[in-house]
């Protein structure tokens, strides 16, 4: 923690209190308001934490009104540009870039911990077949203490370095294979001699009646997704993910929970609620409709993959994603896709709206990332899916990091209480 730089102080009733005030390397002072219930005998009052830090970190960095993202100091185009998904895991997990030989070796442990044992292929097969693949990687993801429980022991470096290993090597494969079981065709097992976007191709579209050969652009466009979503600061699967570690539960138990957080179509459940929108809308001519209801206070619909909790300005993934998005339709040849160009319109019409600009409601990193996993092949059941395997590489790092600072303690928010004082309980006959 940096030493405090200057006071705030709080007056109530006149008595006052000094909250210590920290300055960060980037963003903005934060007031210490540890002690002021024990001082003062009053809470902060903050649903949604829209003004609350939860914790300090060095891992990532998002300036909102500049539509700025750094993964430790490194801008998110860069990285998206210039890097490649393992490349970003060591940079996330560790701090700095690796050098050749620390990517080498690297690699090579995330490339063997691939496989899945052997006994999990079980619970596939327990669920129903129309399962929605984010129940099964809930499942299969909190299951893994159970295979796995050997890196279950969260006070042991060495345990928590193998478990973030395994998380990040094997949910490609929980992913592949939950979407193999819902289109009932065989698994398929990893291969060290792919890269780790194409290996997950691999496993999602081969069969055993034929090769496949992976499409290298698809590759590309495979691994820079994962990149853009690696890591968010402390989004709500990340903070769902702390604070049940903060409990001191095993690493594979709060993964799992993270990934059930990410599922709602207010987190990252909005790129497959984004395509279907776009679908439902259908074509151009019927965009002003859409913004018409999103704009009706008396309607519950949202433009999915519009707005954000910390950007006010643009998502900077969301302009990487459109590009790919370009690419990968192009190389399909299905530039005139009326899903791109009903996407195109309604992000050109919403912009040009004030309701839209004067809330800085601007496409987010699930706006496009649907159009191109469309292309790819995928059904929309699979986008939350493939967020969760991009993200679980932050979710291990802000798990580890946490693990590793003095002043973790469980977490246990308090509350506005506006129910009833004590009273005594009433007899039914007197009801
Ligand atoms: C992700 O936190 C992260 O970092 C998340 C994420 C990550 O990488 O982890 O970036 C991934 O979750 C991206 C967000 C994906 N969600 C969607 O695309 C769903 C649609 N977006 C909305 O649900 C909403 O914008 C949120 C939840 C993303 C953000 O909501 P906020 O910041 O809490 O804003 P709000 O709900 O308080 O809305 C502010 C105003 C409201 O109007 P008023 O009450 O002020 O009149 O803006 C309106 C809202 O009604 N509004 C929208 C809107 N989003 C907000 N109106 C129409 N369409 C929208 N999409």
């Amino acid at each position: 923690m940096p030493d405090s730089t200057k006071n705030a102080t709080l007056s109530i009733d006149g008595n006052s209190w000094d909250l210590p005030i920290y300055s960060p390397t980037a963003g903005p002072d934060v007031i210490d308001i540890r002690k002021l219930y024990a001082q003062a005998g009053v809470f902060t009052y903050d649903p949604g934490y829209t003004s609350t830090a939860s914790c300090d970190s060095t891992i990532t960095f998002i300036d909102g009104d500049k539509g700025e993202l750094l993964h430790r100091g490194y801008p998110i185009d860069q990285l998206a540009s210039k890097s490649h998904y393992l490349e970003v895991c060591y940079l996330l997990l560790y701090g700095e870039l690796p050098s050749a030989q620390q990517l080498e070796t690297f690699e090579g442990t995330i490339t063997r911990h691939t496989m899945l044992h052997e006994q999990m292929v079980n619970f596939f097969r327990g669920f129903r077949r129309d399962a929605h693949p984010m129940a099964i990687m809930v499942g299969v993801v909190g299951a893994m203490s159970a295979f796995y429980h050997d890196s279950t022991d969260i006070s042991d470096p060495h345990q928590r370095e193998i478990a973030s290993h395994r998380l990040i090597a094997k949910m490609p494969t929980i992913a592949a294979w939950a979407y193999k079981y819902s289109v009932g065709q065989p698994f398929v097992y990893p291969r060290n001699d792919l890269s780790y976007a194409a290996n997950f191709l691999h496993m999602c579209f081969a069969v055993p009646a034929e090769e496949y050969v992976v499409d290298p652009i698809l590759a590309r466009a495979m691994d820079r997704i994962f990149t853009l979503h690696a890591d968010h600061e402390q989004n709500a699967s990340t903070s769902t993910v702390r604070l049940a570690s903060s409990s001191g539960a095993n690493p594979f138990a709060c993964i799992a929970a993270g990934i059930a957080c990410l599922w709602g179509p207010a987190h990252g459940g909005a790129n497959q609620a984004c395509l279907e929108m776009l679908k439902e809308i259908g074509s151009p001519e019927r965009i002003p409709e859409f913004i018409a209801r999103a704009k009706d206070k008396n309607d519950p619909f949202r433009l999915m993959g519009f707005g954000h909790r910390v950007y006010k300005n643009f998502d900077p993934r969301a302009k990487v994603m459109k590009q790919s998005a370009d690419e990968v339709l192009d190389l399909m040849g299905i530039e005139n896709n009326p899903v791109l160009a009903t996407a195109k319109e309604l992000e050109k019409q919403a912009l040009a709206d004030p309701y839209f600009t004067e809330k800085k409601l601007f496409p987010n990193v699930d706006f496009y990332s649907g159009i191109i996993l469309e292309a790819m092949g995928f059904p929309t059941s699979m986008f939350t899916p493939i967020f969760a395997l991009s993200r679980t590489v932050g979710w291990v790092s802000q798990w580890k990091e946490m693990l590793n600072d003095p002043q973790n303690k469980i977490g246990r928010p308090r509350q506005l209480y506006l129910g009833n004082t004590a009273r005594d309980y009433s007899d039914i006959e007197t009801r």
